[in-house]
């Protein structure tokens, strides 16, 4: 075995073709195998498993001798040849099941000291704890799901080059270590060594950079952009993730959708999935008044309804207070809801109590017999006035808008969970429009930007930005598929008085407004094309193709929720010589 080629083959690649020929392979021991003086050796790598037989006949004993003592996951070189296994012997669960290799010469360059986690599992064992799984990533990371995981990223990611690419998009790289950004988190600070007192923000978004591209002429732009954003994690949300980012100029509404389309299809086709476009529109006031989300699951029905006139005329005594004070009642009608249990309905309630809602009303019909908390307001007639027939729930919840869509935006997941209606369709993708320019911040009471504060108002309400800003729309998209948000863009805002009047709006004064934005207030000054853009979450997609439960099942080294990595440990406290050139102190 010559040192300049470990290898002829690779493990996984071996089939009935090759019987006969010898070979040379390198690879990681993943199970051992004694039977009756032969030593059998599952040897993987990155393209599969071969078995290796190890036997006094072909392979001499010292060499067995050493294949009975090497450890799982040791790495060996083995020389032998690739033989057929007789018929009984065939496994047709392995790709390379026909053949095995009869080694000659086996030598272990890798020892491995006994795995901390398995890797290699039985059918239906369970994986170990994700804490330990992140511990012993370079372990955890050995599994053929994360293989895949990581090969299906690696494709994605070159399809979004390819992609973007032709339709002639320039890639071009932006800096990390940057001015603050504003995408609603909080920013990751790196404290400057030369400038004492003075950060870098790392970039949430390369949101400014990519309109000041724009503002220099490069017309289409993209870039794999690492983001940080120091803000609660959920399994969709990382700490530092991967954004397919692009702008382009002279370009509106529709012509951004169009591209975004098209590379959201092509990587769908990557993975094996077709995809028909165009996309259907709907605009977010719809889909709120629908589905109480701005990223609805529409490959279900169970929609929200206005219930607040039929609840009225009952006068039924939950829903008085709201409907007094402006609130409505809406509710969800289920079909074959009839088979839910108090259980269920007190589940919901209280998952409705936890969101600020008041509760959850709800009635059933069997035959002729109604039940549920609010079932001697209604008889059979005027449930079916709501929809609601034999067999058949309905659900209410009353209050506020913004508390009755998140009440039943969760009770409508809970039903589709509990009743396991299956999806009219696989692929459900939609673009929410017409998104409001400002939302109030419910705890502050403050204007903030619905997506960021550089996106354009919609035409149509602009007269409306300095007399009843909360009413102007945005010409901000989102794309949505099967309830999570892909992506979001806007077209941007070019008139640099528009850009001041809208800092003013959020709030900033015009110290502030000099201080973070004066530059790119110079630049849209200094001749900016119309343009437009669009942010595509590539972790997300990844794991939605990947059916993958979580981005760090799609993401090689993630951090915990709490934002830890705990395979190298980080954060770690810096020493106090670090601290002292940074000009920083702890305060405990
Ligand atoms: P936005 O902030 O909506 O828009 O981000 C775009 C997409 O990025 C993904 N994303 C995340 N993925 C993982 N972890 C996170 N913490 C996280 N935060 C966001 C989501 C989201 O839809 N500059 C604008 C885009 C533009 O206007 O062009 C932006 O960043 O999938």
């Amino acid at each position: 075995m010559s040192a300049t080629s470990w290898r002829t083959h690779r493990c996984g690649a071996l089939r009935a073709e090759h019987v006969g020929q010898r070979v040379h392979l390198g690879g990681w021991v993943h199970r051992r195998r004694d039977l009756g003086g032969i030593v059998f050796l599952d040897l993987r790598d990155r393209d599969g498993l071969v078995q290796v037989a190890v036997g006094p006949a072909w392979s001499g004993a010292e060499v067995v001798e050493r294949a009975s003592a090497v450890g799982a996951e040791s790495v060996i070189v083995v020389e032998g040849a690739v033989v057929s296994r007789p018929p009984e012997a065939r496994n047709p669960e392995m790709a390379t099941g026909a053949v095995e290799v009869h080694a000659t010469a086996l030598r272990v360059v890798g020892p491995a000291e006994v795995p901390a986690i398995p890797v290699a599992r039985g059918k239906g064992e369970e994986l170990p704890s994700e804490e330990l799984r992140l511990r012993y990533r370079h372990l955890d990371l050995r599994r053929s799901e994360m293989l895949h995981n990581l090969t299906l990223r690696h494709r994605l990611l070159q399809r979004s080059r390819r992609t973007l690419s032709d339709l002639g998009f320039l890639e071009i790289e932006t800096p990390i270590l940057t001015k603050p950004t504003p995408e609603g988190a909080r920013d990751y600070l790196v404290p400057s060594r030369v400038h004492p007192g003075e950060c870098y923000a790392l970039p949430q978004s390369p949101q400014i950079y990519k309109q000041l591209l724009m503002v220099a002429g490069f017309d289409r732009y993209f870039q794999i952009a690492r983001c940080f954003r120091d803000e609660d994690l959920r399994n969709d949300r990382q700490p530092e993730f991967t954004q397919i980012d692009l702008e382009a100029s002279f370009v509106g509404q529709d012509d951004v959708l169009e591209v975004v389309e098209a590379v959201l299809v092509a990587l769908w086709d990557e993975a094996g999935a077709a995809v028909p476009r165009p996309f259907p529109r709907l605009a977010h006031r719809d889909v709120m008044e629908r589905f109480g989300t701005d990223k609805p699951d529409l490959r279900y029905g169970f929609e929200l309804r206005d219930w607040s006139g039929p609840v009225a005329a009952r006068e039924i005594p939950f829903a008085a207070p709201s409907l007094a004070n402006g609130g409505r009642v809406r509710g969800i009608a289920v079909p074959g809801g009839a088979t839910l249990s108090r259980k269920d309905a007190d589940a919901l309630a209280t998952a409705a109590k936890e969101l600020g809602g008041s509760g959850l009303a709800w009635v059933k019909r069997q035959g002729d017999q109604l039940s549920g908390s609010v079932a001697k307001y209604f008889d059979v007639e005027s449930l079916g006035g709501l929809g609601v027939g034999d067999g058949d729930a309905a659900l209410f919840a009353a209050g506020p808008d913004a508390v009755t869509s998140t009440v039943l935006d969760r009770v409508r997941q809970r039903v589709i969970e509990r009743f396991q209606a299956s999806p009219a369709i696989p692929h459900a993708f939609a673009w929410i429009v017409d998104f409001p320019l400002f939302e109030r911040d419910p705890e502050t009471g403050q204007a903030v930007a619905a997506h960021h504060p550089f996106t354009a108002p919609h035409p149509d309400d602009v007269d409306r930005l300095a007399s009843d800003p909360l009413s102007c729309r945005a010409l901000h998209y989102d794309a949505v598929y099967n309830g999570n948000e892909l992506g979001s863009g806007s077209i941007r805002i070019t008139d640099p008085a528009v850009q001041r009047a809208v800092f003013q709006h959020l709030g900033l004064s015009a110290e502030a407004i000099e201080s973070r934005f004066g530059f790119l207030l110079r630049a849209l000054a200094a001749g900016a094309p119309p343009h437009g853009g669009f942010a595509i979450g590539f972790d997300r997609v990844t794991m939605l193709l990947a059916e993958a439960g979580s981005l760090r099942d799609v993401i090689a080294f993630p951090k915990t929720t709490a934002a830890r990595a705990l395979f190298e440990g980080a954060p770690a406290a810096p020493d106090a010589a670090e601290l002292a050139a940074l000009h920083l102190r702890v305060i405990p």
